[in-house]
């Protein structure tokens, strides 16, 4: 599986609810985690796969795959932290960015079952970046303007040259 980068449209959809959890939905998580590691991810959405999807797989700090169809952010903390963070989507980038510290999320997992989760760490942090992804959200939007902007105008000149 190829991670799609920055500049790939999908990456910029609202992506739609997964209507069933079937096989294709739990092999495509598998594959999803599969590329992840891989690529020495913590989180990949199904976006930046190509699939403009509501789907996203983590494997944070504890080691646990966690699975999050049509998920929900319902709370976030009013305490503030900053972190470093990066994407594969936008790869040899790494910036601070300011978010909620903790968050509680509703999902589904592979199986269809309903669970709410409270995270706080870099599995709340990781959660909040890869939820973004499914609203067509990338991290380098949170940043300051002028920097988004030469991050963009890079992969620009990068996918020029690759079509050449
Ligand atoms: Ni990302």
């Amino acid at each position: 599986m190829e991670v799609v980068r920055l500049g790939n449209d999908v990456l910029r959809d609202h992506a739609v609810p997964v209507e069933e959890i079937n096989d294709e939905i739990r092999s495509l998580v598998e594959e999803m985690f599969d590329t992840m590691v891989k690529s020495d991810g913590i989180g990949l959405a199904a976006p930046q796969i190509g699939r403009s999807i509501r789907l996203f797989v983590v494997r944070a700090d504890d080691g646990v795959k966690r699975v999050f169809i049509n998920p929900q952010i319902i709370a976030t903390s009013q305490e503030m932290c900053s972190y470093e963070e990066g994407c594969l989507s936008i790869p040899k980038y790494y910036d601070d960015v300011i978010r909620p510290e903790r968050v509680t999320v509703q999902a589904r997992n592979e199986n269809g079952r309903r669970f709410t989760l409270e995270a706080d760490g870099l599995l709340a942090r990781v959660i909040q970046h890869e939820y973004d992804h499914l609203e067509g959200i990338l991290f380098i939007d949170r940043i300051a303007p002028e920097k988004k902007a030469k991050v963009e105008e890079k992969f620009r000149k990068k996918a020029a040259k690759e079509t050449v």
